[in-house]
């Protein structure tokens, strides 16, 4: 039997493309849909027959009828956000406990990491990264310091063990001369949370992947947050911290890189970014504020704005080269419907110095713009693509050429039914 593949769908530049969308409209063709990096810091919003999902630790191939979804090793997981998510998500009709599977390697993140992520970054002043305030950072150094607890560890002398993790957070917290906090309420959420996790499979993930891809069956692996913001790649220090590339996808979900198919990297037909750090394209003008507005660009996890800026082909091409992307999927073109020319940068400078390669560091470089003719119509109705303005084609087919790789999926709007498949 021909062995299964393991396909990524990665946000290729600062997150917030679109992924949950397209991993939904995806869904029906794979046999299990897993997430390999980050927790609740990742807001991926699905929106169908008029209902709005906003998932956070969960894979979003939770609304299709007999699909396995996995939390991979490579996820941190918070047990009251779960709980919290996987109720709305029970309420609403879907059963989830046959049909999610959570990864014994996966870490958990305790109350006192997300103080900690509080704590460290008031210590950090002015260069404040901006984190979600979901304890991401604290969680994923404690992986790497081999002091973490991991789902696992739920399953045996737990309580022992989170007694003795969560003093020592609390020495370090008070090290940081930060000490007033309560988590009196979140603690208990929290122990609730893990009752509630115990009912699901907390099984070893890779084992059952890799079984699933000897039998022929394929997996789609499910990006979170995007290349830019992956601890390697990405905008560092300002970045999340986990491996957000193609990479990732082998190491959080235990496949090895010859199961890897195709690599869909997925952006939006312009920038943006949130939390802080160098971001070459943003405008701090009003056509910056005109995107963030039709866009809504307003974080789906903290309700922040989004800066906003025109699509950057440098952040693009150098995604690109990291991961592999074998095609590209272009979201929210409706949102530049109304105007009249659209840029893109096509490279930074900085003190007469001109690059199309990704610098070491972003800051301070600026961006170097190609105009090119707006469509000025409506997309949001399109459903296919001989109905397009030619403006429109124009600007995928020089985005395709830039890029030296294929778009093959439009979005010309939220809901699962606005996506169109070209060529
Ligand atoms: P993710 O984190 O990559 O899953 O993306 P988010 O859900 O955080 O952000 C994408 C936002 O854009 C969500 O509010 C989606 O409902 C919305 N969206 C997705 N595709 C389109 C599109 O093609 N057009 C418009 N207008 N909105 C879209
Ligand atoms: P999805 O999966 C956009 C950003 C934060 C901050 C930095 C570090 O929805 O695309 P963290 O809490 O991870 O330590 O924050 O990363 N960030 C995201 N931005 N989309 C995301 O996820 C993000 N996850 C983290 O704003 O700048
Ligand atoms: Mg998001």
């Amino acid at each position: 039997m021909t062995r299964g593949k393991v396909d990524a769908l990665l946000g290729i530049v600062f997150g917030d493309e679109g992924k949950g969308k397209v991993v939904d409209v995806f869904t029906p063709k794979y046999d299990i849909v897993a997430r390999f990096a980050g927790g609740p810091n990742a807001g991926h919003t699905i929106i169908f027959e008029g209902k709005k999902f906003v998932l956070r630790s969960i894979p979003s191939g939770i609304f299709a009828e007999n699909k396995l979804n996995i939390i991979g090793n490579g996820c941190v997981i918070a047990p009251d956000l779960f709980m919290q998510e996987a109720r709305e998500l029970e309420t609403a009709g879907y059963d989830l406990k046959n049909r999610l599977h959570i990864s014994k390697r996966a870490h958990l993140i305790l109350p006192t990491h997300r103080v900690l992520d509080r704590a460290l970054e008031a210590a950090k002043g002015k260069n404040k990264v901006g984190t979600t305030g979901k304890g991401i950072g604290p969680t994923y150094s404690e992986k790497a310091s081999r002091t973490g607890l991991r789902v696992g560890d739920l399953l045996e002398n737990f309580e022992e063990k989170y007694r003795t993790l969560k003093a020592r957070h609390e020495e370090t917290l008070r090290q940081l001369h930060y000490t007033d906090y309560d988590i009196t309420e979140e603690e208990r959420l929290w122990l609730e949370g893990v009752a509630y996790m115990r009912q699901f499979s907390l099984v070893d993930t890779e084992i059952e992947i890799n079984r699933a891809l000897r039998e022929g069956k394929n997996v789609l692996a499910e990006g979170a947050q995007g290349t830019m913001l992956d601890i390697d790649h990405g905008t560092y220090p300002f970045v999340s911290s986990s491996n957000t590339v193609c990479g990732g996808v082998c190491t959080g979900l235990g496949v090895p890189p010859s199961a890897i198919g195709e690599v869909f990297g997925i952006f939006k037909a312009y920038s943006t970014r949130v939390g802080s750090g160098p971001f070459p394209v943003e405008l701090f003008d009003e056509t910056g504020d005109r995107i963030r507005e039709i866009g809504h660009e307003y974080g789906a996890v903290t309700g922040r704005n989004r800066r906003c800026g025109w699509v950057d082909l440098v952040a693009l091409k150098y995604a690109i080269m990291v991961n592999g992307v074998t095609q590209l999927i272009m979201m929210k073109g409706d949102v530049l419907d109304t105007f009249p020319t659209i840029r893109a940068c096509v490279a930074y400078q900085k003190d007469g110095e001109v690059t199309t390669d990704m610098p070491f560091d972003t800051e301070g470089w600026t961006a170097v713009y190609k105009d090119l003719p707006g469509w000025q119509t409506d997309l949001t109705h399109l459903t296919s693509e001989a109905d397009f303005p030619q403006a429109f084609k124009d600007y995928i087919a020089f985005l395709e050429r830039e890029l030296e790789t294929p778009i093959t999926i439009v979005s010309v709007g939220p809901d699962r039914a606005q996506t169109i498949s070209l060529k």
